[in-house]
């Protein structure tokens, strides 16, 4: 199978389309083919010149960590979790993530989504939950992953310096929702950075490894300001 991979060698490097012959397992995951491809100490390209292993990032390999999301055959997907025999017949194309800098490959930076978080305050304090609080709903959104596949879809994210996207939101619900004296002011940092610029595509919902309920924690924020 015929695999073809956007390297980029530094950031601010041009970007550049490299093919490989993939001839392991169909029912490797995505990850599993990468390994698998630059597993060997001679690694070559489809046309048998040599080359250097192909950068990419990963850490549980079971849809944990977040670290291996990627565009595969132009759908934003966790390496991991996406399976070669899906595309029997067609061959994979791979590019990194493009709503971050690229530092190498298919490895981004993602440290805004991070920053973001940090430097809006968003973080619980004092454990103090709001008497009518869905934990089932806390539950949820405590799985996000902050893998950014949400970001890579949305519409109006752009480099996350004024509207911070999904995962941010459901942060500001579960610290809303936690600590009741810190509401109001999650609600308008949400407002600020969320709330006010969503255009509901709600594509976020639909990429979401981890299925969290972005649209409920979007109601409960707003239901709350009222
Ligand atoms: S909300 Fe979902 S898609 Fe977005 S960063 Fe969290 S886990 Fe990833
Ligand atoms: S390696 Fe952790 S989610 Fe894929």
């Amino acid at each position: 199978m015929k695999v073809s991979v956007l390297r980029q060698q530094f950031p601010g490097s041009s970007p550049y389309w490299e093919s490989f012959a993939y001839d392991g397992p169909e029912d490797n995951s995505v990850a599993g083919m990468l390994d698998y491809i630059n597993y060997h100490d001679d690694i070559v390209d489809i046309d048998g010149r040599r080359t250097t292993r192909i950068g990419w990032e990963c850490s549980c390999l079971q849809g944990i960590c977040g670290a291996c999301a990627m565009v595969i055959n132009g759908k934003p997907a966790l390496a991991c979790e996406t399976f070669v025999r899906e595309f029997r017949g067609k061959g994979i194309a791979i590019r990194p993530l493009q709503k971050f800098p690229v530092i190498h490959d298919l490895v981004v930076d993602r440290s805004s989504i991070h920053e973001n978080l940090r430097q809006a305050n968003v973080c619980i304090g004092a454990y103090m939950p709001a008497p009518d609080a869905d934990h089932a709903h806390q539950y949820a959104a405590a799985k996000c992953l902050k893998c950014g596949l949400c970001l890579e879809v949305c519409p109006n994210y752009v480099d996350g310096k004024s509207f911070f996207g999904a995962a941010f939101a459901n942060d500001c619900y579960l610290v809303a929702s936690r600590n009741r004296f810190k509401a109001k002011e999650i609600r308008r940092i949400y407002a600020d950075h969320f709330g006010n610029s969503c255009s509901k595509s709600l594509s976020c919902m639909e990429v979401c490894p981890m299925k969290i309920p972005t649209l409920a924690s979007m109601a409960s924020l707003n239901r709350d300001k009222t």
